[in-house]
């Protein structure tokens, strides 16, 4: 266990089972050492070491959230102030005219980037379906940049990645992987040949609403420098507090997944035969059409489904309306459950209107029923 720069250490990652790693990586090693990288609100520090400026440097709470979803995900990772920063920085990557090629179903905020990079002639996008695994592989001669989300925001649709991400690309192109919505426990997307996964760690890997982070990992250490360097200028750092807050989350990410894992799988079933719904998704269910793709690509099936409110908008805003212990929030991967309509978002108005994607957390599954048969049946 050598330690780093920093004097942090971790065990090799396949010593250990992923639920015990998570505890034990990104500690401090030295005797007398907390426990815990602490919080280091750090601009600079005294010349002579490697680190000088954080901004270009980085910090040592910044390298513990690294080190951290660096290890889950199998490469060496780059913590930023949020996901979007994350993804920014991969779209930054691009060379004028590139041509980016984007799932049709996706997180807005990615899309309206693309769109909005497409609006000043930076690049050109296609889209394509995510279960159209063909369309994917074909792209791959040709795109400049493959952006791929899988599950994917709000269909859950799975993509093939063990089919696209083998496949030989074009010279210098980059295939990216929102890795989000599976966390790098139930996928991990470099793995598969990915040139760069990310997360959002403002959802699983915190996982208690309370901050926003960004981590983008890759095994191609151009990728890794060129990242780091899209940080820098752009100046796109985590705060220290936030990377804290994210290393502490992820200490638990295992065993949160894990419940919340079961919680979904039963809600979902339970959905499934709900008179009041018309549609679930969730890729853990055998009638979800990329379920046999998921049971080849996932270790688990996720904590995140959506489902659709017989009736439209009234009806399904009535059952957000109604929730008590559900949060009518945003956002997903927390302990606590959370669910919104999605079509009532700026930028997904052509999703179904009564569409509802509910992030299920660690609460008890028979209160987490309760609440939701009881908002279907009174709305
Ligand atoms: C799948 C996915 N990717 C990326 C993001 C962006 O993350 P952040 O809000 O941390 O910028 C989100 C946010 O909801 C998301 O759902």
């Amino acid at each position: 266990m050598p330690a780093n720069a920093s004097g942090m250490t971790s065990p090799a990652f396949d010593e250990l089972s992923v639920n015990s790693w998570v505890v034990a990586a990104g500690r401090p090693s030295a005797v007398g050492a907390p426990l815990n990288v602490p919080i280091i609100p750090a601009s600079n520090f005294t010349l002579g070491s490697t680190q000088a400026y954080a901004r270009d440097d980085g910090t040592p709470t910044w390298e513990a959230l690294e080190e951290i979803v660096g290890g889950l995900e199998g490469g060496k990772s780059v913590a930023f102030a949020s996901g979007m920063a994350a993804i920014s920085a991969v779209f930054d990557q691009l060379t004028a005219g590139a041509l980016v090629v984007l799932p049709e179903d996706c997180y807005q905020g990615v899309a309206g980037l693309a769109a909005a990079g497409a609006a000043r002639n930076r690049w050109t996008v296609e889209r394509l379906a995510v279960d159209d695994t063909s369309g994917w592989v074909r792209a791959c001669a040709h795109a400049d940049l493959l952006w791929l989300e899988s599950p994917s925001n709000p269909l859950l649709t799975v993509a093939d990645l063990a089919a696209i991400c083998g496949v030989v690309r074009k010279p210098g192109s980059i295939l990216a992987v929102d890795n989000t919505f599976a966390t790098p426990l139930n996928q991990r997307p470099l793995s598969f040949g990915a040139d760069v996964s990310i997360q959002s760690a403002t959802k699983f890997i915190g996982g208690h609403s309370d901050l926003l982070a960004g981590v983008a990992t890759t095994q191609d250490e151009a990728l890794w420098e060129a990242l780091r360097k899209s940080r820098e200028l752009n100046g796109a750092t985590p705060g220290a507090l936030e990377a804290y807050l994210a290393v502490r989350g992820a200490r638990t990410l295992a065993v949160r997944l894990e419940r919340a894992q079961i919680n979904a799988k039963v809600l979902a079933e339970r959905l499934a035969e709900h008179p009041l719904v018309s549609v679930v998704r969730y890729p853990g269910l055998a009638t979800h059409p990329t379920h046999e793709v998921a049971r080849r690509v996932l270790k688990g099936f996720g904590s995140i489904l959506s489902f659709d409110v017989r009736g439209g908008a009234v009806e399904a805003d009535a059952v957000c309306a109604a929730v008590r212990l559900i949060r009518h929030a945003t956002s997903l991967g927390a302990v606590e459950t959370t669910m919104e309509r999605r079509a009532a978002i700026p930028g997904q108005e052509h999703l179904p209107a009564s569409l509802l994607r509910i992030s299920i957390g660690i609460e008890d599954v028979e209160d987490l029923w309760r609440d939701l048969d009881t908002a279907l049946r009174v709305s």
